[in-house]
């Protein structure tokens, strides 16, 4: 697959986070951290999979909801437990619309 328009960024402000899905079904969690650029990462926690989207985004550290697990909104790396990561999906903002690739990239799961 390419790369397909995902949103816009009309869709998801700076310092806001929201879920779409790829025309092959993947949801994308497109985070947009306080003073950077719109970030695709795996809309599903690596813990239990639980859905990211209904989780906090505060000081661009992603907080899920389920049980409180952690990750830096820049980068997708662990903050508590510092032993996880999200998976990033190739991002491209042209204009106002936001392009992600999801090919070949799996969603990460860590221990439970
Ligand atoms: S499912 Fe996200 S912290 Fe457990």
């Amino acid at each position: 697959m390419a790369f397909e328009k995902i949103c816009t960024l009309d869709d998801v402000w700076e310092g806001e986070m929201e879920r779409f899905h790829t025309t092959d079904g993947t949801g994308v969690l497109i985070v947009f951290p306080n003073g950077g650029e719109p970030i695709a990462f795996q809309d599903r926690c690596p813990h239990q999979q639980f859905d990211l989207a209904t989780g906090k985004l505060e000081n661009n550290v992603l907080t899920c909801r389920a049980h409180l697990w952690q990750f830096d909104a820049t980068t997708g790396q662990g903050v508590n437990p510092a032993d996880c990561r999200l998976a990033i999906y190739p991002t491209r903002v042209d204009g106002d619309d936001v392009f992600v690739d999801v090919a070949g990239i799996a969603p990460a799961t860590s221990h439970t």
